[in-house]
């Protein structure tokens, strides 16, 4: 089969619910990510075949095709097309996978893929919650739904608490494992580990023109205790605001090329999509996906977990990361090495490019040859990816 490589991933640092960025017109956030791809890889713009960008909030400043209209802002000529796609927390990833898919069908030769969302701007269940207010029914309003699933919410947060009961992750485990999250993201900033990945930003806080170039969420004054100190979002659970992944407003992208592109354009690939895959989940568990989307793609290769170097499994609350490294087998010390979402935030349609910027670039760092990346979704889908790194 044809091969689709990843010559270059950039993001912005993640903005804080309401902070930095949250200002920032998602259009422009995603034209940021796209610039930065133009400049850092020199490929002519017009070579362009597509642009892709996961977003999950598609309303107000989101709506009306964004991965057409950051295109507008960008310096991208409008003869280039783009879309958007809606894999929740998936998205980002999603549109590298079509990004992928387009170019080992021979049809496409350069196309970005990301993902961008300001969940300042456009709070998360926005769309439900406007339309509701609108007169509209909820998407769960569907009388066949309703009779196969009754009385489910499908909400996040009861998937997080069901994640950690069915496989048995203590709050103990999941407060040592957000603590690391923040005390692994300031060393990976300390020791210049994002540099590659982030572009950083001008941006006016209080009046001042500052660089934005750290994720604003990571708390490197964090303390175990303070973590263990929170209370529960539900009573009686496990899952509190330290250990759920952070809101975030953010853009990340990739450039996704063939090996035609990749010779004629002279470009150096950062790591080659060495396999993908994508499956369905028990809805009502929401979050479990990552577990047989994991063992699908290593049926698919022959891999094994003992394969990868690192993987990077999205923290879009502790309990998931941690029920699937129990149930995969992973060696933990190799899970998000650099931090994850309850630190560094989780910018919905962007965290699947976000992360597989942190993951190429990582592998490289580290030079090891296989990572892989798998994101939870809502209504119980998930996406897992395995990259081999071409600079060893
Ligand atoms: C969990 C959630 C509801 C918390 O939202 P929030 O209450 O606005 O979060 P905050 O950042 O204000 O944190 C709440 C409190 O916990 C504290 N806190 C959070 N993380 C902390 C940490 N690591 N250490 C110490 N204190 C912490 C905050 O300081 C704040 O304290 P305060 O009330 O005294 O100011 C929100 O982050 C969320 O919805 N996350 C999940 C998003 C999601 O569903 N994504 C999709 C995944 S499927």
């Amino acid at each position: 089969m044809a091969n689709a490589y990843i010559v270059d991933a950039v993001r912005t640092a993640g903005g804080r619910r309401n902070g930095r960025l949250s200002q920032v017109h998602p259009s422009d956030l995603g034209a940021i990510v796209i610039n930065a791809l133009l400049d850092r890889t020199g490929i002519d713009p017009n070579v362009v075949d597509d642009v892709i960008m996961g977003c999950v909030s598609q309303i107000g400043p989101q709506t009306f095709n964004l991965g057409r209209a950051t295109i507008l802002a960008s310096r991208l000529p409008d003869s280039v097309p783009g879309v958007t796609v809606d894999r929740q927390c998936g998205s980002g990833q999603q549109a590298i996978h079509f990004a992928a898919q387009a170019v080992m069908s021979g049809t496409q030769d350069v196309v970005i893929a990301g993902g961008i969302e300001n969940m300042s701007m456009t709070p998360i269940g926005s769309p439900m919650a406007i339309a509701e207010k609108a007169g509209m029914i909820s998407p769960f309003a569907s009388k066949e739904i309703s009779a196969r699933y009754p009385g489910c919410s499908f909400s996040q947060f009861d998937g997080a608490e069901k994640m950690a009961e069915k496989y048995g992750v203590t709050r103990d485990e999941l407060d040592d494992f957000a603590y690391q999250s923040h005390m692994k993201g300031a060393r990976a900033f300390d020791n210049g580990y994002f540099k590659n990945e982030i572009i950083p930003m001008e941006v006016t806080v209080e009046g001042k023109q500052v660089l934005h170039a750290e994720d604003e969420g990571l708390r490197r004054n964090a303390t175990l205790q303070a973590i263990k100190d929170l209370k529960p979002l539900r009573e009686g659970g496990v899952i509190t605001a330290g250990n759920a992944s952070q809101i975030c407003d953010g853009s990340a992208a990739v450039l996704v090329v063939s090996e035609k592109a990749l010779k004629q354009y002279g470009l150096k690939p950062l790591a080659r999509i060495h396999a993908m895959a994508v499956v369905g989940s028990d809805p009502t568990m929401v979050l479990e996906g990552p577990i047989p989307a994991t063992q699908k793609i290593f049926a698919q290769t022959g891999l094994s977990i003992k394969d990868m170097d690192i993987y990077e499994v999205n923290e879009a609350f502790g309990s998931v990361p941690l029920a699937w490294a129990k149930a995969v087998g992973a060696d933990v010390s190799k899970l998000n090495v650099n931090g994850g979402a309850q630190a560094l935030g989780h910018p919905l349609g962007a965290t699947g490019a976000k992360l597989m910027g942190t993951l190429a670039y990582e592998l490289r760092r580290r030079g090891g040859r296989y990572g892989l990346l798998t994101i939870c979704e809502g209504l119980g889908t998930a996406n897992a990816t395995i990259i081999e790194n071409m600079d060893r």
